[in-house]
């Protein structure tokens, strides 16, 4: 451009490189365009600013009109130049705000880590300590034979204690299927299964025409656990109760035995927990049921109670994390809210899927 130096008293010059200009700022279709443009046109470099750095070297009488010319020239090509780039700015922002839009209804490609139950956690948690011990984990299924629910649990055709435990019958005459009302018929089912020594846990789900309300729901989870072998007694049936509570509920927890009865256990007890965290101070709260295995029960399933005896117990699920979380409530356990379940840990931190 040096070299074709624009003379400020080039009229002709002067109004084409306005025209070239002015042409060239129209072309302008971005904010990074419009900047080699002024430098090309506007800028030091620019033909117009090399006539208005002559104006000095002029005739003072060629000064005047001169310096109009090239200041006007100077002004119309500033000025495109503004008015293009505030129509480009505006431009850009529009186009930001389109492209940049956030659909808040397009379906998201990722899930929530979402929470694993307590109940859940617990239950395999409990089934690992037992599993440590050296015992089997059994599980039976959720709609049982009426004859491994109670016959087989020595509950007689007209006991009343099929009545003590208040039973969804399945729909289907005759079909003598229930939902089972706890996990004992888990026991007959083993035994029929496998000859002695027998050490297996059962936890699992059932059902009771309960209401629910904050320590009852319909439907809950047990964890059974049966000991059949040569020389059991009650004494080994504490010290597994004993170190049980321990480990679900720390050093300070262990068993009390309260007389009671179950058709399948005899003697039977009630198994009630020392609670040391218990609100209002430790105290004894009832946790489940438990008893030496009635002889009429192994006799059932074809094993000689003059040889064996064992030992079985039944506990609540809910009850215990009730306990362990300090839970009020059982209804909480069973509504399915989220923010509940978010509070026992993700799926994502620990202890898997
Ligand atoms: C039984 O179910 C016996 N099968 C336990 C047993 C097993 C005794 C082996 C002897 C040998 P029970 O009906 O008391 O017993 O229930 C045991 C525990 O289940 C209760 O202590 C309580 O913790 C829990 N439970 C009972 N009903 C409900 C309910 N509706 N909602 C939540 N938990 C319940
Ligand atoms: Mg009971």
């Amino acid at each position: 451009m040096s070299d074709t130096t624009l003379s400020p008293l080039d009229e002709a010059g002067v109004a084409t490189a306005v025209d070239e200009a002015l042409a060239a700022i129209a072309n302008a279709g971005s904010l990074a365009e419009l900047k080699e443009v002024r430098l090309a046109h506007a800028a030091d470099a620019s033909p117009l600013a090399g006539a208005n750095r002559q104006i000095k070297n002029l005739e003072p009488s060629q000064k005047a009109q001169a310096g109009k010319r090239v200041g006007q020239a100077r002004g119309r090509v500033n000025k495109a130049i503004a008015e293009r780039e505030s129509t480009l700015q505006a431009e850009a922002a529009e186009r930001m705000l389109i492209e940049e839009t956030v659909d808040v209804t397009v379906k998201p490609n990722r899930f929530p880590a979402g929470a694993r139950h307590p109940i859940g956690l617990l239950m395999d948690d409990i089934a690992d300590f037992f599993s440590s011990m050296g015992w089997q984990i059994a599980e039976g299924p959720e709609i049982e034979h009426e004859w491994y629910n109670f016959d087989a649990l020595n509950f007689g055709p007209d006991h009343p204690a099929r009545q003590m435990q208040d039973t969804f019958f399945v729909d289907a005459p005759g079909s003598h299927l229930v939902m089972r009302t706890h996990t004992s018929p888990v026991q007959a089912r083993t035994l029929l299964n496998q000859a002695p020594p027998v050490y297996v846990a059962c936890p699992g789900k059932v059902f009771r025409s309960d209401q629910l309300d904050a320590t009852h729901a319909p439907v809950f989870h047990q964890v059974e656990g049966l000991a059949v072998d040569k020389g059991l007694t009650m004494a080994h049936l504490k010290g597994t109760l004993d170190h049980f509570a321990k480990w679900m509920f720390g050093e300070e927890a262990h068993t009390r035995l309260r007389p009671s009865y179950f058709p399948f256990t005899e003697p039977s007890a009630e198994l009630d927990l020392w609670f040391p965290a218990k609100k209002g101070g430790a105290g004894w709260i009832e946790w489940g049921g438990c008893g030496m295995v009635h002889p009429n029960v192994l006799r059932a399933c074809g094993i000689d109670p003059e040889v064996y005896t064992g030992f079985a117990f039944g506990m609540g699920i809910e009850r215990g994390v009730m306990l362990r979380h300090d839970i009020d409530d059982m209804r909480d356990m069973v509504e399915g809210d989220q923010r509940f379940t978010a509070q026992f840990g993700p799926t994502s931190h620990g202890r898997g899927v």
